[in-house]
């Protein structure tokens, strides 16, 4: 091979690594050592300058002093590449990554708090169905056909007797089918009304119906039990009272509100009253023997006031902005 003959096939092998080098700047030093290094392929071929007949060799310094700039310019302007590229993935003064852990949505929240108070008093919690009929949503609550209570709940219908439930209640009836008193359930679940949404409605939201049936409850029990919860929910300075109401399914009925400073106005936070003997009657226990209360109380509205939240809708949005402050 002449001497012509190896500059040309090292200029020939650096075009092609240098093709390397562009897709993967990580071979940056790799290459350099391999051509440019004290054993490299340029001080090879140097090193032969002495071997070249005296006549020859000008022409052969030149070339290879043209092919060593060729490389030695390609290197440093391919250090910036290979320096910006690496900073990217090796910068050690950066902050680390936050792995962004999943955090529990404020309804979630809010229904557990309530299940783990409820749950200090000895209930349990069962659930029923959100499809159901006619009978345990309204009929064994005492809304009879055609009764104007049934306006109270706009409902939506699936068939003429079958209906998504409009309140949880309907797993009361269920409860006192099933089981023998005495009872004590909380019941949370999602429920359904044919509302316009807006700030403070939306087409479903959730309850937590709760049914205590025993022997001798008074209305002094069921007053005792909610004041306990209300306190323990809002703090032991909450001011509440017990406003006297009307449910088709509880005889006496009241509301309970709670006093809110911000809004200088009393607000609603459940519903409740002792079971209505109709009630017993139409799932065939006996209202001589046993007694007892319920209520039902709305998750969203109560996570409202305890977050301050002014909108429902935030609470179906999923938009993370508004979740990541219930850190
Ligand atoms: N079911 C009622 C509603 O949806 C809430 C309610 C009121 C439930 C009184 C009860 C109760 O158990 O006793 O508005």
């Amino acid at each position: 091979m002449s001497t012509q003959d190896t500059i040309d096939s090292v200029r020939k092998e650096f075009r092609a690594d240098s093709k390397i080098l562009i897709k993967d700047p990580d071979q940056h030093e790799t290459l350099k050592i391999k051509f440019l290094g004290r054993k490299g392929l340029i001080s090879n071929l140097f090193s032969q300058l002495g071997n070249i007949k005296p006549i020859d060799r000008p022409k052969y310094g030149n070339d290879l002093n043209n092919l060593k700039n060729e490389i030695l310019s390609f290197f440093n302007e391919n250090k910036k590449i290979s320096k910006t590229s690496s900073s990217k993935s090796l910068d050690y003064s950066l902050p680390g990554r936050k792995f962004r852990i999943g955090l529990q949505h404020p309804l979630q929240k809010t229904l557990n708090e309530i299940k783990d108070i409820f749950k200090n008093l000895g209930f349990s919690i069962a659930y029923g169905p959100e499809i159901d009929d006619d009978f345990h949503n309204f009929s064994a609550l005492n809304f009879p056909p055609e009764h104007p209570a049934r306006d109270m709940q706009d409902t939506f219908f699936i068939e003429d007797d079958i209906v998504l439930r409009t309140h949880t209640s309907n797993v009361q009836v269920h409860l006192m089918e099933d089981k023998e008193p005495p009872l004590r359930y909380i019941v949370p679940g999602r429920v359904y009304r044919n509302e316009s949404i807006s700030f403070k409605s939306y087409c479903l939201f959730h309850q937590i119906e709760g049914l205590y049936v025993d022997k001798n409850v008074s209305f002094s029990d069921h007053k005792a039990i909610l004041e306990f919860f209300v306190k323990q929910m809002f703090g032991p300075k909450t001011k509440m009272r017990f406003r006297p109401s009307y449910f088709p399914f509880t005889e006496p009925s009241a509301e309970v509100d709670i006093w809110s400073d911000k809004s200088s106005q009393w607000l609603e936070i459940l519903g409740s009253g002792m079971v209505d003997p109709e009630v017993f009657k139409s799932v065939d226990i006996d209202e001589n023997i046993w007694s007892g209360f319920a209520f039902g109380l709305g998750v969203e509205r109560i996570c409202m006031l305890k977050y301050d939240i002014d909108d429902i809708r935030l609470l179906y949005q999923g938009d993370i902005r508004f979740l990541e402050q219930f850190k």
